[in-house]
């Protein structure tokens, strides 16, 4: 909270640590001096020579643009009285609130994200239902078709619900993982045996490659599959027809690392660091088209944090995709567990 007071003749009186960085001038010699000189900020200026001149509180935001970049600050100008009551000058106190602005702004789109994506498969729901309301002569078979598709946008609002409360339990450090020690070949081939299907039904090549001695990683066993589920979907969803996914395993010193490549249409790297976030998807119209809410990714980064670990990317457009995952190596036995420290996430 910068401070910086003045008196009727708009000399500085008073000038906090915080203000003088803002306003980057020098503390010591901004004292005694007019304000015009001390600050070339005009907003400054302005709301204190306001305060003076109207002799009441005046509160605005602004925009300053400092060394620290683009900040948003909230100002409470009010005019500063002497014993007799008389106007001596005038104090103005500033936030920075760039960082709570943000966070509102998050909340506002997440908020918003939320309730059009829950919408859309009530809305379908919806339709359908009335339509075999009314229409009572419906053909059998168009009836189970009706209701099929009201059963797929069910579990489509379910699954959405859950990766919904997924995030915000792994979010607001509600959860936390149980670490053990975690052979991820076996993670990754839970994983494939689960998804080979619907890859195979696209006619992608699966294939998966794993050590012949156990790749032991300190994580939670929930945890992995989901990731690893998370990032085989996207390889399987982002990849057409033919293309080919390696699911790959291996010790990597310090590390259990398990890498999921596509062949698929890849990802332009400047959308590398936003994919990772809350409901963000490249093509929208794709991803929606192929059920996708932009989740996926978001939780698999959270889980991999909260365990210590890190996930990065390697795509780019038209040349395929490779999410890694790296884990801490579990302790040999006897060796105290690695204490969890967040990894740099590098490229993500
Ligand atoms: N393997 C991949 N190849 C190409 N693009 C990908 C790949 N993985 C993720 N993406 C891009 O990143 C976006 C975010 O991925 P994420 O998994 O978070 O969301 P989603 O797959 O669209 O939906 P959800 O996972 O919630 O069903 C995707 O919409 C897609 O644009
Ligand atoms: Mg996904």
């Amino acid at each position: 909270e910068g401070v910086i007071a003045i008196d009727r003749s708009e000399n500085v009186l008073h000038l906090n640590l915080a203000a003088a960085r803002l306003l980057e001038t020098d503390r010591e010699a901004a004292i005694g001096r007019s304000v015009a000189d001390v600050t070339g900020v005009r907003e400054v200026r302005e709301i204190l020579t306001r305060a003076l001149g109207e002799a009441r509180e005046i509160t605005l935001e602004t925009k300053l643009y400092t060394g620290a970049g683009k900040r948003k600050i909230e100002m409470r100008a009010s005019p500063l009285r002497d014993s007799d009551g008389r106007l001596a000058g005038a104090v103005l106190v500033f936030n920075d609130v760039t960082e709570l602005r943000r966070l509102e702004a998050v909340r506002r789109d997440f908020v918003a994200n939320v309730s059009h994506e829950l919408k859309t498969p009530v809305t379908a729901i919806r339709g359908l239902v009335e339509t075999l309301i009314d229409d009572a002569e419906m053909p059998a078979d168009r009836k189970l078709d009706f209701l099929r598709r009201i059963r797929d946008q069910s579990l489509r609002l379910s699954s959405l619900i859950t990766d919904l409360l997924t995030v915000s339990r792994v979010e607001s450090g509600e959860w936390a993982p149980e670490l053990e020690r975690l052979d991820l070949r076996e993670i990754a081939q839970r994983s494939m045996r689960y998804l080979r299907p619907f890859g195979e039904a696209k006619g992608l090549e699966m294939g998966l490659d794993v050590p012949d001695v156990p790749v032991l990683a300190w994580a939670d066993a929930d945890a992995m599959r989901q990731i690893v589920d998370n990032l085989l979907d996207n390889a399987v969803k982002y990849t057409p027809l033919g293309g080919r996914i390696r699911v790959r395993v291996r010790a990597d010193g310090a590390f259990g690392t398990v890498e999921v490549e596509d062949t698929g249409v890849g990802i332009g790297p400047k959308y590398h660091g936003r994919i990772f976030e809350r409901f963000y998807r490249v093509d929208k119209a794709r991803s929606r088209e192929l059920g996708g809410t932009g989740l996926g990714l978001a939780i698999v980064k959270h889980l991999v944090q909260a365990q210590a670990g890190a996930v990065s990317v390697e795509s780019d457009i038209g040349k395929g995709s490779l999410f890694r995952v790296r884990m801490p190596a579990a302790p040999t036995a006897g060796e105290e567990p690695p204490i969890p420290t967040p990894l740099d996430d590098k490229g993500a």
